[in-house]
């Protein structure tokens, strides 16, 4: 039998040299930082997992292109390739590039959100929380119940309840003017949607009227888990399952930063002529004429390259066998994380690795400045600090569900080596125990409040007590 490690199908050409400073340095930086890590100079970080996105590693392929890119104004050869690349994977005539993820969502939003509309999403992502409540909207989250229970193996715990939806329509109506899927569910633990879900979730909304839009930053990973985990996919292509659940629904976004293997891209894809119309005339406005929109030509060429280069299931099965590897090593050393193992990222279980710190305490940043304190490791909070919110229905200020840490693993970046480094830090902070103390907010912006705020150690005190 062959061994089973999650063999890499690539060789690295080119290497970036990183460093692990002293301790005492890391301690002066989170200081500095005022213990939020986005403040961190990234020389002074030795694993990165901060995101997935935008941080790949670029083939020789991708970086050819970006030598032949055409930089003309409107309708390059760049352009042509990206609109080809992403009709053909998605069926979408409409094509509308943006310069990331979030610009997408900005002008999807814009177009058709007014105050008081509701959007289901299985889980927003925060930038897309964001945008919809910048329109004074409601963002509601109705992903399954097994998603919300970090114990459950369920295969596809990034689902959206199709019963939440229903009674969302009988509850708002009218006022919901599209739903979106997140797939796969990164707020939800990087979790996969199946394909039955997305059909179930269309035919509902299309009972309604309403179009289904898929934010498919993650898309490729996805199609992987269907592939490996739902009945009757597992002799089908990558390519072909994507395209099946890309036809089921009306229009994605995508943030090309994650599964388009770029540094930066995204882009709107849609059936609706009426609606591209208008999302192409703001986007004149906003991001570039539409045959670029915010992009120069040889990032919508490394695009459409890194879209072809990620349908291949050799690749996708190294990548997400990776990310399960480091759940495995998290698994032997009994840190508790979110089961299964997301396709992009590990979150760990906050609020089980310090039951003795409460959500308004931030557990997860204080698992996270640890991890930094004692290994040079970044990882990003998802939990309090990113999500807690006020509810709609109370006006009361709720905590998420959940209180996690992301590992979020960089695409064709690190080394088993360098993962395994990881989880034996991450053992050895959650061995400190009772010692790390929770935080508090010293200043917050109005908004996305866990990019820029400050904070500091209850108190003032030590993030460490002797
Ligand atoms: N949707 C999802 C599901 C995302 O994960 C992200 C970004 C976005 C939209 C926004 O895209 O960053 O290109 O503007 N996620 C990154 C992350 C930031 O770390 O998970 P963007």
């Amino acid at each position: 039998m062959e061994p089973d490690l999650p063999f890499e199908p690539y060789r690295i050409k080119v290497v970036e040299r990183i460093h692990r400073v002293p301790r005492a340095e890391r301690e002066q930086h989170l200081r500095e930082a005022e213990y939020n890590i986005f403040r961190i100079p990234s020389a002074a970080i030795y694993i990165d997992l901060l995101t997935d996105s935008g941080t790949a590693a670029m083939s020789d392929r991708q970086w050819a292109a970006m030598v032949t890119g055409d930089e003309a104004y409107a309708q390059s050869r760049s352009w042509d390739e990206f609109e080809r690349t992403i009709r053909h994977l998605t069926g979408y005539r409409h094509v509308i590039p943006c310069h990331q993820g979030r610009a997408a969502e900005n002008l999807l939003c814009g177009v058709l959100l007014e105050e008081r509309h509701v959007v289901p999403n299985n889980t927003h992502f925060d930038t897309t929380r964001a945008n919809v409540e910048f329109r004074g909207a409601v963002a509601l989250d109705c992903v399954c119940d097994e998603g919300l229970d970090p114990d459950s193996d369920a295969p596809f715990k990034g689902n959206l309840s199709v019963a939440k939806l229903e009674a969302a329509f009988a509850r708002y109506g009218d006022r919901i003017p599209f739903v979106m899927m997140t797939i796969t569910n990164n707020s939800g633990g990087g979790q996969p949607v199946s394909l039955a879900n997305v059909r179930e979730t269309a035919a509902v909304c299309h009972a309604h009227g309403v179009p289904l839009f898929l934010d498919c930053a993650r898309f490729a990973e996805n199609a992987w888990f269907i592939k490996r985990r739902e009945r009757g996919q597992a002799d089908r292509t990558i390519e072909a399952i994507a395209q099946e659940f890309f036809r089921h629904a009306d229009g994605c976004l995508m943030s090309a930063k994650k599964d388009a293997l770029v540094n930066i891209g995204g882009f709107i894809a849609l059936t609706d002529d009426k609606l591209a119309e208008r999302l192409a005339e703001r986007l004149i406005v906003q991001e570039g004429f539409p045959t670029y929109g915010g992009l120069a030509g040889r990032d919508l060429a490394a695009v459409a390259e890194g879209l072809r280069e990620v349908l291949d299931e050799e690749y996708l099965t190294y990548r997400i066998g990776q990310v399960a590897r480091l759940g495995e090593r998290l698994a032997a050393h009994g840190v508790p994380f979110l089961k299964p193992a997301g396709g992009h990222a590990i979150y760990l279980d906050a609020r089980a690795i310090l039951p003795h710190v409460p959500p308004r305490r931030f557990p997860g940043v204080s698992f996270t400045a640890a991890l930094y304190l004692e290994a040079g490791i970044r990882a990003c909070e998802i939990g309090s600090l990113m999500f807690e919110h006020v509810d709609p229905d109370s006006g009361a200020l709720v905590s998420p569900a959940m209180e996690l840490v992301r590992l979020a693993v960089p695409r064709r970046v690190y080394t088993h080596t360098q993962l395994d480094y990881v989880a034996d830090a991450c053992a050895r902070v959650r061995d400190l125990g009772d010692r790390l103390q929770g935080l508090e907010i010293v200043w917050q912006p109005p908004a996305l409040r866990h990019f820029l705020c400050r904070l500091r150690p209850i108190g003032g005190g030590r993030l460490i007590a002797s």
